[in-house]
């Protein structure tokens, strides 16, 4: 394969790299060796991923020079608990790990913040790669260091920020996703235009079909652009003392969705953030801080590509305002009482608020479910 794309992360000392490419992931273990303190490295993966793509992996490694093992894990949002975590790193100290030891973290958003959380806290902290294999972890989790787990109180609620040494983002790698996943992690990088992209967002309306349908290098670009996106905010505001949260754009609506529906696959987390996308750009709209052209263009680009963009169309789910603002309460971004909404004053300049009336945000569920 041709040189793979190369993204900083400037973050002083814990600065490191995101690579892109199609192909990369066999090409994985001559980028890993020059990261790593000792030429060792244990891959933690989950049963899915191992199946289609541990043994190259592997043999990149082994091409290096490099010495592995690897602990494979039952595949979904279940293993990212407290019992996975023990039991890995039961399994890390039985396999003997050191502090030169790296994790190699290869699949999605589980595997990426269950590694990353077990590399901040064994022996007090390990390097860890991230080897993301979905779209979503590709473009947001597996960058900015976010670490953890969940607890029966709720999502992420447990975890450390602990950056990874190096990214490894094998675009080809995507096309072993079924759709819907694909979908989902889209969703995210529309995010990254809406936020403060709009040249992106363009591009997205032009290539956004493209990209799901297959087109490589529409992948490629999309991902390093939101690679690009994601490093920039997160160089700036590492611990999400500030501008970071805008991240969260589509969130605070998405995590009351996905809490009702039980975080199960009724309701893929990438599914929640567009419909919170097009919710926070419509309720920006009716507070009057963004023209209702911006609010309808995100969700016409949204629909386009084949994602719900509204409450209703989820079929055989009856939604109740009051318990959806009540879930949007107990969301982590809470403080002082007060949650904090990413609103927008148009496609690519969104802002944060700890203004907004809940009696407004019930409105707009309920209106919403009206319409
Ligand atoms: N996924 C949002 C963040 O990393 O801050």
């Amino acid at each position: 394969m041709s040189d793979p794309a190369r993204q900083r992360v400037s973050l002083g000392t814990r600065s490191y790299d995101i690579l892109v490419g199609d192909g990369l992931l066999a090409a994985a273990g001559q980028h890993i060796a020059p990261v790593l303190r000792a030429p060792r490295v244990i891959i933690v993966t989950d049963a899915n991923v191992a199946a289609l793509h541990l043994a190259a992996l592997e043999r990149s490694l082994a091409d290096a020079h490099v010495d592995y093992d690897a602990v494979v894990l039952p595949p979904g949002e279940q293993t990212k608990d407290f019992a996975h975590l023990e039991k890995l790193i039961a399994r890390l100290l039985d396999m003997k790990v050191e502090r030169g030891t790296t994790l190699v973290a290869l699949g999605g958003g589980v595997i990426g913040d269950l590694t990353g959380f077990a590399a901040a806290v064994v022996l007090r902290g390990i390097d860890f790669v991230q080897v993301p294999t979905t779209l979503l972890a590709q473009v947001d989790s597996s960058v900015g260091g976010k670490t953890g787990i969940n607890t029966t109180h709720g999502k992420n609620l447990v975890g450390s920020f602990h950056q990874p040494r190096l990214v490894l983002a094998d675009t080809g790698v995507l096309s072993s996703l079924p759709r819907r996943q694909l979908l989902a992690g889209y969703a995210e990088v529309v995010k990254y235009g809406a936020i403060d992209r709009p040249e992106f967002f363009t591009w997205l309306e032009g290539h956004g079909m493209a990209l799901i349908d297959g087109d490589t290098r529409a992948r490629q670009h999309a991902v390093i652009e939101s690679c690009a996106a994601k490093a920039e905010i997160v160089a700036a505001d590492e611990r999400e003392t500030g501008r970071r949260a805008l991240l969260n754009l589509g969130h605070t609506f998405g995590h009351a969705l996905e809490a009702e529906t039980g975080y199960t696959d009724e309701l893929l987390h990438g599914e929640a953030v567009a419909i919170g996308m097009v919710m926070a750009f419509d309720l920006s709209a009716r507070l009057n801080l963004c023209p209702p052209e911006d609010a309808a263009r995100l969700r016409r680009h949204l629909a386009a590509v084949g994602l719900t963009t509204s409450l209703q169309q989820m079929q055989g789910r009856i939604w109740n305002p009051r318990t959806l603002v009540a879930h949007m309460a107990r969301d982590k971004k809470v403080s002082g009482g007060r949650t904090t909404f990413v609103l927008a004053r148009g496609i690519g300049q969104a802002f944060l608020s700890d203004a907004v009336d809940p009696v407004d945000v019930e409105a707009l569920f309920t209106d919403s479910l009206a319409a």
